[in-house]
């Protein structure tokens, strides 16, 4: 029989790892709770215990029908599945699902039915591939991954402390500390925390110490491995917090080294403050990233696809390109590049030799005269300026003066040449357009 595979990445494989996580978590919780307090197996733990075993019983099956994922191949015969899965996990996981409390639930074996309840940490260790879990999770786009990092880091941080208060409830014996009445297993295990907190942090108040030689080995391990664990955190909280959002860390280095160079050659302030805004322009309208570069590395069919999607909101802005062409508004996506002007800014000034058109994505400008008195049109969103120049082979006609911050595209001549080339009905409409706007400058030079 052909039995069909989940595919690993698939949602339901997904859901399914982090189902047993929460399951396994909820394991690692409780079975020591059970063990150190002697607990009686009431009905809701029984059913605790039940579930956990189904669902254990249930995930063994999954991974033998799981795909693998071998340098990005995807492996689907149950054969080599099992093998693998034999050689890895298959023994934990099993050790972890046998219920073995029920089969020792006679009183005469109390004791070792206890320590078998350990048997269901053994799933402890496959918590060390939660990152993989977790990082499949991240694909389903709703997790940050230096938040990640930081709430596993805690995640691990707070089971190691629970272990290790459990351990030390194990060989203390309850109630050191709260005198006065019988301490209750809240108060317990409150002490135990606080005392592994403490110790583990190593602060130590001393209050709580260890009088068996047992307990003295044991707080001498959980020391020096408070001691490690401490350094550890310190370091990589550091880290992680400073990634927690890596685009806006390197901005911040970006603008800084830029600040330190403007101090340093003593910038005047005014421009320093314009470039401080435009910084503050650039994070806002697209979090600092400079597009071209960051692409740079993509193979071409990549950075085409990349191209077209974040230029594709231009063609749809622009009019003349509505009904044109599919093939046309390809060349022309993949020939766009994005420029910022800021407030005041020269786009294009009168008189010079012009080498490439522009697009208006966002912002606004005037087109003026030389003098800057004159203002023939305000050009908004969707608009285009600085054809007449490549169209003609003359000079610019007039200047073009960024009103706000404008988020322009650029189309260099040589892309607009071979495009007129090719589409001559585009070639007639701007060309239309142009002579209109010639034909406006035209008259109100004479005006003027
Ligand atoms: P170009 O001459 O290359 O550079 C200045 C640009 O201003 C010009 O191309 C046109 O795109 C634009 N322009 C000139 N006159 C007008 C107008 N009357 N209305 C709108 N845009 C204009």
């Amino acid at each position: 029989m052909n039995i069909p595979v989940i595919k690993p990445e698939s949602r339901f494989k997904i859901f399914w790892e982090l189902y047993t996580l929460i399951v396994t978590v909820a394991v690692t919780i409780v079975a020591p709770l059970i063990v150190v307090f002697r607990l009686q197996l009431t009905p809701a733990l029984l059913a605790f215990d039940i579930l956990v075993t189904c669902t254990f019983v249930l995930d063994i099956l999954i991974q033998f029908n799981t795909a693998l994922v071998v340098r990005h191949q995807l492996i689907t015969s149950h054969r080599a599945i099992a093998r693998r899965y034999l050689r890895s996990w298959f023994v934990l996981d099993v050790i972890a699902t046998i219920p073995f409390t029920w089969f020792f639930s006679a009183i005469r074996y109390a004791s070792l039915n206890r320590v078998l309840r350990f048997t269901r940490l053994a799933r402890l260790f496959k918590l060390f591939g939660s990152t993989k879990t977790l990082n499949r999770a991240r694909k389903l786009n709703f997790l940050n991954p230096a938040f990640m990092r930081l709430f596993l880091l805690v995640f691990w941080i707070l089971v190691a402390a629970h272990l290790i208060a459990c351990g030390w409830i194990l060989i203390d014996g309850p109630g050191q500390y709260m005198s006065g009445h019988t301490a209750t297993n809240g108060e317990v295990y409150l002490e135990a925390f606080y005392w592994t907190v403490t110790t583990l942090t190593t602060i130590g108040y001393g209050d709580i110490t260890p009088s068996e030689p047992i307990q003295f080995i044991y707080v001498i391990i959980v020391m020096l491995t408070g001691a490690a664990i401490y350094g550890f955190i310190i370091g990589n909280i550091a880290n992680i917090i400073a990634n927690l959002d890596v685009a806006k860390s390197q901005f911040r280095e970006k603008v800084e080294t830029v600040d330190t160079f403007l101090k340093y050659r003593s910038i005047p302030a005014s421009l320093q403050k314009r470039i401080h805004e435009y910084y503050d322009y650039l994070w806002e309208s697209r979090r600092g990233y400079e597009e071209s570069k960051l692409l740079m590395d993509l193979p071409t069919s990549l950075k085409t696809q990349v191209a077209f999607f974040l230029n594709q909101d231009i063609i749809e802005k622009v009019p003349i390109f509505k009904n044109a062409d599919k093939t046309l508004i390809r060349d022309v996506i993949l020939n766009l590049k994005p420029v910022i002007y800021t407030p005041g800014d020269n786009v294009i000034s009168y008189g010079e030799i012009g080498y490439e058109m522009y697009f208006i994505s966002q912002g606004e400008v005037d087109v003026t005269n030389e003098a800057g008195n004159i203002t023939y049109a305000t050009l908004t969103s969707g608009h285009f300026f600085g054809e007449i120049a490549l169209l003609l082979s003359t000079r610019r006609t007039a200047t073009v003066k960024a009103k706000v911050y404008c988020d322009l595209y650029m189309l260099d001549k040589e892309t607009f040449d071979s495009i007129l080339e090719r589409y001559p009905s585009f070639a007639e409409e701007v060309a239309q357009l142009a002579e209109t706007r010639r034909r406006e400058l035209g008259l109100s030079q004479e005006e003027g």
